[in-house]
């Protein structure tokens, strides 16, 4: 832990994101573009992201296309445990989508026998929405490919795959697992938009495509497994079905598990970490939540891989408001960081309102920040689009106003905040539908160009800095971050942060 840091924790007690400016530096880059910047950080152990940026596990918040865009632009989706206890099929499914999603080298490709009926073999075709079909035998050795050319324009309602396929022999095949450039050279040189991939006696590796290797060029952030795969996580739970499910996840190649319960540091943590450690020891495990030192070195004795760190800072938690507990999140951060020491990653999890912030919870103590209601109400959230509404100030008229649901947001005030109404006595509350911790947020569009203004304001941050990259703010910061911050006073807080 670099040695500046101890100075922190006076001054950060009782202090959280909006108790802050930081001062600027010499800026030493030329562009503050995240092409260019390095943004990468640890998630935990064996994980690392080119950006820090980690989407909620709420069931409002990430399901498979959440946490599809969130990886391939860098960052990672935790797929929610919302489902009901015992239905853990659903969960699964997320998982399976996104794994699905995009490949190098999709190992089980849709397949059918050379004696297989053409009329099947369409049918196969329109229910995947494969164009190409691979063609193997009883032992999975290669016979060749069927393309929707192939069947296009024939009477498919006699014959077999074998008498429309393109054989083996006039194929090119890849032999064995071809790095990405040079099955790439290959399809170039030879003018092919399928790779199929065999071992020594013929049987089928898999497929490479050349619209995989396209998508996969476009997104060169993207957050990948070892075979190439969008990587994503999943939450459980602490006790029912936590095990069963983790073992169902698992079997779904999911990356990362999440133990997810609102006080972490708990007997009932203890033993979950325990049984599922027991189980599924290779499994990379992220814990939480807790906010102190206590909890995290409680954590890391029992050997997870990162800590999830946030006791109420969350839009929609009312903990602190229900029980009087909880840590201000700049606060638990330091805390937890001091105690972790510099190998274990800490997501810093909630109460994320601005853009600055995320720079913030860097800083301070966090790896990669968690984020849910920056997100809501994004095409990539799950649930229904409804119009409400909304009665406009100034004027004697209702407008419908497209909403999606966030639940666990308790205020109404970011509803407001976002439709910029200012003038409570005249909007219609009850129509906005807020209802205790489930509130409606104004629908918006994709959740990309979100990311993309995060990841920009992120440089600016990083030049206003003085730093080339946000591990090396990290570190200027830890090693002086009296050099950095400016505490406020009620009016400073007022200039800055009130608009
Ligand atoms: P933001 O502020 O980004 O926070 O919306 C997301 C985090 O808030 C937590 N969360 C909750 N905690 N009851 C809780 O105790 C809730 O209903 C709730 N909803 C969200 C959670 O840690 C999430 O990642």
């Amino acid at each position: 832990m670099a040695s500046g840091f101890d100075a922190l924790v006076e001054l950060v007690r009782g202090a959280t994101f909006d108790d802050f400016l930081l001062r600027p530096q010499y800026s030493v880059i030329e562009r503050r573009d995240p092409s260019v910047v390095d943004l990468s950080c640890r998630f935990s152990a064996r994980i690392t992201l080119k950006r820090p940026l980690v989407s909620a596990n709420m069931d409002t918040v990430t399901r498979a296309p959440m946490a599809i865009v969130q990886a391939e632009e860098g960052g990672l989706g935790i797929i929610d445990r919302g489902f009901r206890n015992g239905d853990i099929e659903p969960q699964v499914r997320e998982v399976e989508k996104v794994k699905r999603m995009q490949h190098i080298i999709i190992r089980d490709p849709y397949a059918v026998a050379p004696e297989t009926s053409l009329k099947e073999a369409v049918a196969v075709m329109r229910r995947t929405r494969a164009g190409t079909l691979v063609v193997v035998d009883a032992a999975r050795r290669l016979k060749g490919l069927l393309t929707e050319r192939d069947v296009r324009f024939v009477n498919t309602r006699e014959g077999a795959v074998s008498s429309r396929m393109t054989p083996a022999s006039q194929l090119v095949v890849g032999h064995g697992e071809l790095a990405l450039d040079v099955a790439e050279r290959l399809m170039v040189e030879k003018k092919v938009k399928k790779l199929p991939l065999v071992d020594a006696n013929g049987t089928l590796l898999g497929l490479i495509t050349a619209k995989d290797i396209d998508r996969q060029e476009r997104l060169p952030f993207a957050t990948r497994d070892a075979h190439g795969r969008l990587r994503v996580g999943a939450a459980i739970g602490a006790t029912g079905d936590f095990l069963e499910r983790a073992a169902e996840l698992v079997k779904a190649q999911v990356d990362v598990i999440v133990i997810d319960i609102a006080h972490g540091h708990s007997v009932v943590m203890a033993r979950a970490i325990d049984a599922f450690k027991q189980q599924f020891p290779d499994v990379e495990l992220v814990a939480g939540n807790v906010a102190t030192a206590d909890g995290v070195r409680f954590l890391a004795e029992r050997g997870v891989h990162a800590v999830k760190v946030g006791i109420g800072p969350g839009g929609g938690c009312t903990t602190r408001l229900t029980t009087s507990f909880g840590v201000p999140q700049l606060q638990a951060l330091v805390e937890c960081r001091q105690a972790a020491g510099d190998n274990l990653p800490l997501i810093a999890d909630g109460g994320i309102k601005r853009h600055g912030a995320i720079l913030e919870a860097l800083l301070f103590g966090g790896d990669t920040v968690m984020l849910g209601s920056m997100f809501a109400g994004t095409e990539e959230t799950p649930g229904d689009v409804v119009q409400k509404p909304v009665v406009l100030p100034d004027q004697q008229r209702s407008v419908k106003v497209p909403f999606k649901v966030l639940r666990g947001m308790a205020s109404i005030q970011a509803i407001r905040d976002r439709l910029d109404v200012e003038d409570d006595e005249v909007v219609d509350l009850e129509a906005l539908g807020a209802e205790g911790t489930e509130v409606s947020v104004p629908a918006r569009g994709s959740v990309r160009p979100i990311v993309h203004d995060i990841l920009k304001h992120l440089c600016s941050s990083i030049s206003y800095g003085g730093a080339r990259s946000l591990g090396e703010l990290r570190q200027m910061f830890r090693n002086d971050p009296l050099r950095y911050l400016i505490k406020l006073s009620a009016s400073s807080k007022r200039e800055s942060y009130k608009r």
